[in-house]
């Protein structure tokens, strides 16, 4: 172990949906890899003990990628508990006596946003670990007003370098190997840029809805649930500059530097949507005008996408579960090319799996042909054992890497690029379940050519949609 590497996890919300979905399964897979050997607390208001949280544990991995006996027998001897409310200081004591002397232990807040700043408080006041670090879920505030406020709250008590504000898409492969593949392969510079690329488009699709979350959802939207975070990170890594040197400040310097140069989305620029039975889900409001669905319009004022428009949707209820970016070039002036041709782009799949490929026109095998659209396609499912987006992250977070985390210039541009459009009352359109989206979005916002639509896995016609 490094030095520094934290020497106790504590996570707060253990007995809480995200610890079950996703942080039992991620300790498992640390301690299966090897990288998880030290005491692992979980705090709660629930009157349970160690072996209700033990057999929690056991019960969520059942469900949630499996029970690996050896990893769950050493993660249960990892695991300790601590009961109490969170504006008890009698708990931070109790907590405090469980850490037994660690010097760095790492503090992950999986609770709701308003606790944040009494929690935070109550460690630095009773727990007293100097080098203490937090781990603090999405959403980071709600606007910008809000994430200024609580970045301020957190300095009061820890100094920026101890804060890991978590976006899990930064713990995707596919996101990062967006940003090597354009750095590690000299062919791809001398295009990707407003000279040619005539726009980006990035689309997340969900082939569900708010799957009993609506109570949380209801008070986020789509906006803030996953595009000026999850996509805005893979904006970002489309398009930043090359940093200067590898280490996590130098790289998150340039991915404030895009966020930087993209202007304030004005309201014209976001067509909203909402899925035909919204308002009937537990927890929405029956007058909801909360979007599942949004596109977006930005522009890149940078030196190297200046002009160049770049397109983001995402929505709940979509026909298929995918995340897609699709890099449109400009037309070719040659005869060879006519308007009608569709292949003429670069594709990255972000997930279900990861799909790197270029669409390219070619001359069919005969003169009935012609030409015909093609891919040349890289292409990777993910296979068992591999590292999810939670495991390299919490990892990443105690061995004190903050290279997969948001900064706070950075959540805060996030902020202010998306602050107009969320206070302002622009319509939001029914659509049908299963549809992309309302009908609106093709008039008002959309990509010469139309949006591409990305197909289920396995169902890749090799085109994009006319
Ligand atoms: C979460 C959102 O942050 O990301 C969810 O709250 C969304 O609404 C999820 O479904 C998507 O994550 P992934 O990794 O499944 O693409």
């Amino acid at each position: 172990m490094s030095d520094s590497h934290s020497d106790a996890l504590v996570f707060f919300g253990a007995t809480g949906d995200l610890a079950y979905k996703m942080i039992f399964p991620a300790l498992q897979a640390l301690v299966k890899r090897g990288h998880l050997d030290v005491p692992v607390i979980g705090v709660a208001k629930g009157g349970g003990t160690v072996s209700q949280l033990r057999a929690r544990a056991h019960d969520s991995l059942e469900k949630h990628g499996g029970v690996d006996s050896a990893a769950f027998e050493k993660l249960s001897s990892l695991l300790r508990y601590v009961d109490g409310d969170y504006n008890d200081a009698a708990t931070f004591q109790a907590l405090h006596k469980e850490l037994n002397g660690a010097e760095r232990p790492a503090f992950y807040l999986a609770i709701p946003p308003m606790l944040f700043e009494t929690v935070v408080k109550h460690i630095a006041e009773s727990v007293k670990a100097p080098d203490a670090r937090v781990i603090i879920e999405k959403p980071f505030g709600h606007d910008l007003a809000s994430a200024r406020e609580l970045n301020k709250t957190l300095h009061r008590f820890l100094p920026e370098s101890a804060i890991f504000r978590i976006d899990h898409y930064l713990g995707k492969q596919a996101v990062n190997n967006v940003v090597v593949f354009r750095f590690a392969n000299a062919f791809m510079e001398p295009f990707w840029n407003r000279n040619y690329i005539q726009s980006m488009e990035i689309t997340m699709a969900e082939a569900f809805g708010v799957e009993g979350r609506g109570g949380f959802y209801d008070q986020t939207g789509v906006i803030r649930d996953v595009i000026e975070n999850h996509l805005f990170q893979i904006l970002s890594n489309l398009a930043m500059e090359s940093p200067a040197r590898a280490d996590s400040e130098s790289i998150r310097d340039e991915k404030a530097k895009v966020l930087k140069a993209i202007p304030a989305v004005e309201k014209g620029n976001v067509v909203r949507g909402q899925f035909r039975g919204y308002r009937t889900e537990a927890g929405v409001a029956p007058d909801s005008k909360v979007g599942t669905f949004a596109a977006l319009r930005l522009e890149v004022d940078s030196w190297r996408w200046k002009g160049v428009p770049f397109y983001i949707r995402a929505g709940k209820n979509l026909p298929v579960t995918c995340t897609e970016v699709l890099a449109r070039f400009r037309r070719p002036p040659t005869v060879f090319h006519n308007a009608g041709d569709s292949a003429n782009y670069m594709r990255f799949r972000i997930g279900p799996e990861m799909t790197i490929a270029v669409g390219a026109t070619v001359l069919g095998q005969n003169e009935q042909e012609g030409k015909r659209p093609v891919e040349i396609i890289a292409s990777r499912h993910p296979q068992p054992g591999e590292m999810d987006a939670y495991e390299r992250i919490l990892g990443e977070a105690m061995a004190g890497d903050p290279t997969l985390f948001a900064r706070e210039d950075y959540v805060e541009e996030a902020w202010r690029i998306v602050d107009p459009v969320l206070a302002a009352d622009t319509p939001v359109y029914e659509y049908e379940k299963g549809s992309w989206g309302p009908s609106e979005v093709a008039g008002k916002i959309a990509p010469e050519g139309g949006w591409h639509n990305p197909a289920a896995t396995g169902q890749e016609d090799y085109r994009v949609a006319a």
